[in-house]
């Protein structure tokens, strides 16, 4: 398990969702640093409130924009947001109630998600969105 770095080939090709990216790698790095550091679940559970804030956030803003540009992927884009945020909150259920294995679960579980995600779900849009 170790931290993301943020990679040239996770751009999506637009500068304000690339940020927001950006800022859903530091804020899932910010849980690994409490998951490794075996931290209490009062700042674990603040830090995973943050994110899952952020990723609504981020959700809302990427689907304004897909809807303002009739990106036709919208639809089907909007459920798969849908169903991290459902598995997001069940996870963090499961992180106040159970042990330590379940954090390191959910971590791995935020990485490759988000890292698949942008790859190969946000690149979809990318020329949609571009300003032509
Ligand atoms: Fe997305």
């Amino acid at each position: 398990m170790a931290l993301i770095k943020w990679r040239d080939s996770f751009s999506v090709g637009v500068e304000k969702f690339d940020k927001e990216h950006l800022k859903l790698v530091e804020l899932i790095n910010d849980m690994y640093i409490i998951v490794r550091d075996k931290g209490d679940v009062t700042a674990l559970s603040a830090c995973i409130e943050r994110l899952i804030e952020y990723t609504r956030f981020h959700f809302s803003s990427e689907e304004a924009a897909m809807e303002e540009a009739n990106y036709p992927g919208l639809e089907e884009h909007k459920k798969l947001h849908a169903g991290l945020e459902e598995q997001a909150v069940g996870f963090f259920l499961r992180v106040k109630s159970e042990g330590e294995a379940v954090r390191t679960e959910f971590y791995h579980f935020l990485r490759e998600w988000l890292v698949n995600h942008m790859v190969e779900e946000d690149k979809k849009y990318s020329e949609y969105l571009k300003p032509s």
